[in-house]
């Protein structure tokens, strides 16, 4: 039996796909490159945005086509739309299996049972705003999980905190990954030193609010910086990255302190603003204001002076004026982030943004800020990446970039620094998973060029 396992959205779906795919192998089952060629096609699912979940639902409407020839064919939903639509996504009569994200230790036998019984089913948290009943069993399967399938070699994910709390007023992930909870430190312990002893060199930790992580164990909280100083101690273990910040200052400094102090704690912080303009911010439900969100920045560079920091942003959210917008530019040119990922507004029903705000912002303003925004980020990503030129940098190989652009026979390598930064190199294929070493001779806004020393 041939598995396709397509992945959609953030980390933490890659996660679950590759603890799906790892627990699958275990199983018995092979996997595919292609619909065409697979018995079983899961889509992991991202609901973030409503053109995340349009494609998937044109997927859907693919596999339909095949499936008019190929009866037998097992197709499965998971992730975050499984948990948002549930029975819903029976509509699209291609697919059998409806399982969300807590579900994911089910998949095996779900997969069986639709097999056996030829009949649909659905496996979601009923309640989202309590902890789920399969909370247990996929800490056990999560535990096990021991980075076989991780898409880029020596690097793996380790899930640190399940869910959030936090209800962003636009933000669907409160409802589909329900409650915030940390997972305890001989959990993550334990998974990191068997990921270390399968050759993990570089593990991130995730959690929608990663900084927030909180886990009390008789007298003693452990919170990140503790995480941090005991995976710090696993043999094998190299490189440690952590996302996502939250912009808050609990626990914040000792977090900065632990990233300066350690050294296999990468100078990397990725900590979303969204907005520049405090009146959208309030709107938002963020909590904070544009001055102490850079604060915060001021805070991490005066701990850790080479920090390589990256946000997000929304723009065109609900009433956002043009004296809003330019506040979110003047916001980017004082972080002078190395990179910003910059999205339009999308309305995610049931969200109380949703629920209460307009989406008045049309279509052509927020492609024109959406523009505009990024254009500002090129600058200054140009100008930080062109400071790297000259310099030898340590990345972690990640394997063939997709150009594959040969020199002296050697094909074209992708790296990435402890800062993040993409670097882009001649070498040999072997290196893929290891260390090397990259004078920088020549840079753009987004990639640093070299040569291996
Ligand atoms: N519309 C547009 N962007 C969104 N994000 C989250 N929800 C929405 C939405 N409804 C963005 C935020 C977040 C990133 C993962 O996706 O910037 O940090
Ligand atoms: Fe969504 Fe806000 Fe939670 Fe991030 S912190 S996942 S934006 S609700």
């Amino acid at each position: 039996m041939k598995v396709f396992l397509q992945t959609f959205g953030c980390q933490m779906n890659k996660l679950d796909s590759a603890i799906v795919e790892s627990s699958l192998r275990d199983a018995g089952y092979q996997f595919a490159n292609n619909a065409k060629d697979a018995d079983v096609v899961l889509i992991n699912t991202c609901s973030v945005r409503d053109h995340a979940e349009q494609r998937v639902m044109s997927h859907l409407g693919n596999l339909k086509h095949i499936k008019e020839t190929r009866p037998d064919l097992v197709v499965g939903v998971i992730g975050c739309m499984a948990q948002r639509l549930g029975s819903e996504l029976f509509k699209q009569s291609a697919v059998d299996i409806v399982c969300g994200p807590a579900q994911i230790a089910e998949i095996p036998r779900l997969i069986a049972e639709v097999m056996q019984e030829k009949k649909k089913t659905v496996a979601v948290t009923e309640k989202i705003r309590q902890i789920s009943p399969d909370a247990q069993s996929l800490e056990r399967f999560e535990t096990e999980y021991s980075g076989d399938d991780t898409d880029i070699p020596a690097q793996a994910y380790v899930r640190a905190m399940h869910g959030c709390d936090k209800f962003c007023s636009y933000c669907v992930v409160p409802y589909v990954r329900g409650l915030e909870t940390s997972r305890s430190p001989e959990a993550i312990i334990e998974q990191t030193k068997r990921l270390a002893q399968n050759g993990i060199k570089q593990i991130t930790l995730l959690g929608q609010r990663i900084n927030a992580y909180e886990y009390k164990a008789g007298d003693k909280t452990y919170c990140l910086a503790d995480l941090l100083e005991m995976i710090s101690e696993i043999d094998g273990i190299e490189w440690i990255k952590f996302v996502t910040s939250y912009p808050s200052q609990k626990y914040y400094k000792e977090i900065m302190q632990a990233m300066a102090e350690l050294p296999k704690v990468c100078r990397y912080l990725h900590i979303p603003a969204q907005s520049g303009s405090d009146q959208i911010l309030k709107a938002m439900n963020r909590g904070y204001t544009s001055a102490e969100y850079l604060e915060l920045l001021d805070i991490a560079r005066q701990i850790v002076p080479d920090i390589a920091i990256a946000g997000d942003f929304i723009v065109g959210f609900p009433g956002e004026t043009d004296d809003d917008f330019s506040q979110t530019v003047d916001l980017v040119k004082k972080a002078r982030y190395k990179n910003s990922f910059i999205f339009k507004y999308s309305p995610r029903p049931g969200t109380i943004a949703d629920k209460r705000l307009e989406d008045n912002v049309p279509q052509e303003i927020k492609e024109r800020r959406n523009h505009e925004l990024l254009k500002v980020q090129e600058e200054i990503s140009r100008a930080l990446a062109a400071e790297v030129t000259g310099r030898t940098v340590k990345v972690l190989v990640e394997g063939p970039s997709k150009k594959s652009h040969q020199v002296d026979n050697l094909p074209q390598l992708i790296g990435r620094t402890s800062g993040d930064w993409i670097a882009v190199f001649n070498g040999p294929e072997n290196l893929a998973g290891r260390f090397a070493n990259v004078k920088i001779t020549r840079t753009t806004p987004l990639t640093l060029f070299g040569e291996l020393v």
